[in-house]
């Protein structure tokens, strides 16, 4: 059952905020709207997170290789993709409050309201019935729910019919339906337009005769329009990948809920050139990889969910969505497609070059179909973040905020704290972090009692303090503290290092995958 926790998801919000996670851009001009600054702790945390995903896609898969393409590319790149012409929203505006909403999601969130009353409807008859409730009996026979899953049934087609090609019912099942705008409470809309999320901007001077270039929506094309290049600089053999990490850029219409709608953002995305024919065997084995490296993670199987595309883009031949429990509901975390050769049959088409794998065995040439993982990093630190946030009283009655980041993801490894600020501890403190830094990233903290800065690092995360008191001087060790279970343990100096490098080591995340 997804959480709905708004609450949860402000704490969110104001915790990355203190803590150096994530800053609203530009906050000092009081921000822009859906971009966001990753902090001191918030790029550590993100740039581990790339690696996690760099480890396992490129490192331990020795088909699959990576690129890092330019943010720009030639114009033509975006009207073979089919961006140009149909990387659309329909929008509408709300006359009244001068709102823009996307017309397919006001209609969404209207189905989404009669699948609550169906919900309710269940959970009523559940506590009537007790355990005699037969769950799948009932929403096959109860007439109010049948009449409303019917409503959701016509809803969608029309909303089907419509996103495809007729705007105008659009807006006329918006008003159908009573949908009201949720800022005004009005039902003054104008008529729904389609509304292309590409940047543009103009490369050259105008004297020049300046062209427009746009700001990549997705990372992907890079990736095929140097298939090519890499196959045979590489001298690949099908089937096998190119993978990439960088920034996209959306206009979105309506982007909210912090950095899981964002304009500018960061896109992990790997293409895996297939034999045609052989692609549904190869998009069913990335979709159980790309399940299991997210379960790694230990953030709660029960996070996790696939939601099976029912309708298919035209390119497609299947396609899923990963989906996470944020505390907004269940919502797409990764996107796993099958999009057959439609990309680099479109660029063969535009280009007028040869986009084709010789296969030897087969003595022929042939344009791969491929699969597509896709990942939203940004969505990704919000599913990692979320799902560590935890607000809890120990043992001693004292209550803290903690995160509980997996060990080789968090932003600081080792915290040392030299117990009092005097007698030689500070210096033997200094010796430790000298004794870990080249493999960690440590921070020293001899501020406060050693209660509060527990609770400092238990707040940004970091899984393991170490803490030097006199003892340390007279036989050479120090307490280990273990951030979730807050317990503690004494261990040589000697020792520590060796200690911690298994402990934080991604191996432990990437062994079992
Ligand atoms: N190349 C395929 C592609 O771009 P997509 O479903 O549009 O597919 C892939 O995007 C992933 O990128 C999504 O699953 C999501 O994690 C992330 N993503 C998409 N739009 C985003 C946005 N506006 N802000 C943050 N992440 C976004």
């Amino acid at each position: 059952m997804a959480k709905q926790d708004d609450n949860l998801l402000k704490k969110i919000i104001s915790h990355a905020k203190e803590y150096g996670f994530i800053f609203p851009s530009s906050e000092i001009y009081d921000g822009l709207a859906a971009t966001y600054d990753y902090g001191q702790n918030g790029v550590e945390l993100k740039n581990n997170l790339k690696q996690y995903w760099w480890k396992f896609m490129v490192q331990m898969h020795e088909n699959i290789v990576g690129i890092d393409a330019a943010i720009f590319m030639h114009p033509t790149t975006w009207k073979a993709s089919g961006h140009v012409d149909a990387f659309n929203d329909p929008m509408i505006d709300n006359k009244d409050s001068k709102k823009r909403y996307r017309a397919d999601v006001l209609i969404e969130e209207h189905v989404a309201k009669i699948e609550a009353k169906i919900k309710k409807e269940v959970t009523k008859a559940a506590k009537r019935f007790g355990e005699d409730f037969d769950e799948a009996q009932f929403l096959a026979t109860n007439p109010r729910v049948l009449d409303n899953q019917k409503k959701i049934e016509a809803i969608n087609e029309r909303l089907k019919k419509g996103m495809e090609s007729d705007l105008d019912d659009l807006k006329l099942l918006i008003e159908e339906l009573g949908i009201a705008c949720p800022v005004s409470g009005s039902k003054n809309w104008t008529d729904v337009r389609q509304f292309n999320l590409m940047f543009s901007t103009e490369l050259g001077s105008l004297a020049d005769g300046a062209s427009t270039i746009y700001l990549r929506p997705e990372t992907a094309q890079g990736i095929f329009v140097n298939f090519l290049n890499v196959q045979k600089t590489g001298r690949m053999k099908i089937p096998f990948g190119i993978a990439q990490i960088g920034k996209a850029f959306r206009n979105e219409i309506i982007a909210r809920q912090f950095i899981f709608r964002m304009r500018e953002f960061e896109q992990m995305e790997m293409q895996f050139f297939v034999k045609p024919g052989e692609e549904l065997e190869w998009y069913e084995s990335w979709k159980q990889k790309r399940i299991q490296w997210h379960k790694a993670l230990g953030l709660g199987e029960e996070n996790y969910r696939f939601h099976d595309h029912l309708n298919l883009a035209h390119y497609a031949n299947a396609a899923c969505d990963i989906e996470f429990d944020f505390p907004m509901g269940f919502k797409e975390l990764e996107g796993i497609h099958s999009r057959t050769d439609f990309d680099l049959k479109a660029h063969e088409e535009h280009s007028g070059k040869k986009l084709q794998f010789f296969d030897h065995q087969e003595n022929k040439s042939y344009v791969p179909y491929v699969i597509e993982t896709s990942i939203g990093l940004d969505r990704l630190f919000l599913a990692v973040l979320s799902a560590s946030y935890t607000e809890e009283t120990l043992e001693d009655g004292s209550e803290r905020t903690v995160l509980k980041i997996p060990a080789a993801l968090a932003p600081t490894k080792v915290a040392v704290l030299p117990l009092l600020k005097k007698d030689g501890l500070p210096e033997k403190a200094r010796e430790v972090i000298d004794g870990l830094k080249l493999d960690h990233t440590c921070q020293y903290d001899e501020k406060d009692a050693i209660g509060r800065r527990y609770r400092r690092q238990d707040a940004v995360g970091t899984p393991y303090c170490v803490t030097v008191d006199h003892q340390s001087l007279e036989d050479g060790t120090v307490t280990l503290r273990h951030r979730d279970t807050a317990e503690q343990e004494r261990i040589s100096i000697e020792a520590l290092n060796d200690k911690i490098v298994q402990l934080v080591s991604f191996k432990t995340l990437l062994a079992a995958q």
